[in-house]
């Protein structure tokens, strides 16, 4: 088995293969004077099982093309197996056509990423909402795999959260609030969100009371903030002691973390599917570990 980082992946690539034991391979990119971009791949990979990690998110659509480039160019090499790994997913979130004519960006995506070759695909909590299986868009094998685990032991390890209240600000973060807490062995609840525009969000709690509790609020995505600041408002006036706030993939739009800050939680944390100054856990173990069941 080889491991591949995409341009955007190499730090995160080269984590993995060192979990296994491994060296990451090696790629030239690069850009013609045009604007083309231009892609080698630096080793033989012929008739070998090759696990590509790219992350898709800040600058999708360009990754994205990155990712096609290097796909075809692995399978047209001769490579056996690409089994990839797209730790942030972009465009599952457009997985409906909730004004007429709008494109279904989330089939589109997974068409091209089919259309390479790539045998089979894993994702870290993509945003599953409408669409709540990505078997129900890919017509190769998908799986999605979790980084909640990994981030409820960094809270852990802080050691600030006692007995902590476990919240998922919306309906749909309820997977990654009960992963969390079955890790934390300790309750959770879900907030109801109404969505008022990109940037704007109403949060309303439902049962759990938060009144003299630490809590932890977990979300998949954190991109302008507004979610996690609304959620942080209810438990203020709940009461709430100390707050932490976990994401998976701190996607941060400007201004979005200091917006968190300014409400007083203690601490903010994410992964490094996608880089950010608060990407302190990695899911190298979790990717590691696919790669390891793939290589038996
Ligand atoms: C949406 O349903 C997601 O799970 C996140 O809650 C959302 O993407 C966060 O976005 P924002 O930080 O812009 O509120």
């Amino acid at each position: 088995m080889i491991v591949i980082g995409g341009p955007t992946s190499e730090p995160l690539a080269v984590k993995v293969a060192n979990e296994l034991g491994l060296v990451a391979g090696k790629l030239e990119v690069r850009r013609f004077p045009d604007g083309e971009k231009y892609l080698r791949v630096l080793m033989d990979v012929q008739g070998q099982d090759i696990a590509v990690i790219q992350s898709i998110h800040h600058t999708p659509d360009e990754l994205l093309f990155e990712y096609l480039l290097l796909a075809d160019t692995l399978k047209d090499l001769g490579a056996r197996r690409v089994i990839t790994f797209i730790p942030y997913f972009a465009y599952a979130r457009q997985d409906e056509r909730f004004k007429p004519g709008e494109a279904l960006s989330f089939k589109t995506v997974s068409k091209l990423i089919e259309s390479v070759g790539t045998d089979e695909v894993y994702t870290i909590d993509m945003h599953q909402h409408r669409v709540v299986k990505s078997s129900e868009v890919f017509r190769i094998p998908s799986h999605n795999l979790s980084a909640m685990p990994l981030l409820a032991d960094h809270i852990k390890k802080l050691g600030k959260l006692q007995n902590p209240l476990i919240v998922g600000p919306d309906a749909e973060s309820e997977q990654w609030a009960k992963l969390a807490a079955e890790r934390l062995r300790t309750d959770y609840d879900v907030f109801l969100k109404t969505r008022l525009g990109d940037a704007n969000v109403e949060v309303r709690p439902r049962k759990a009371n938060a009144s003299g509790r630490d809590v932890l609020i977990v979300d998949d995505i954190i991109s302008t903030g507004g979610t996690i600041v609304e959620a942080v408002k209810v438990l203020q006036g709940q009461g709430a002691k100390r707050i932490q706030v976990a994401c998976t993939h701190p996607i941060l739009a400007p201004g979005a973390l200091e917006k968190i800050r300014d409400t007083g939680v203690e601490d903010v944390i994410g992964t490094d599917t996608v880089p950010s100054p608060i990407s302190v856990v990695t899911v190298a173990p979790v990717i590691a570990d696919q790669v390891r069941k793939a290589s038996e």
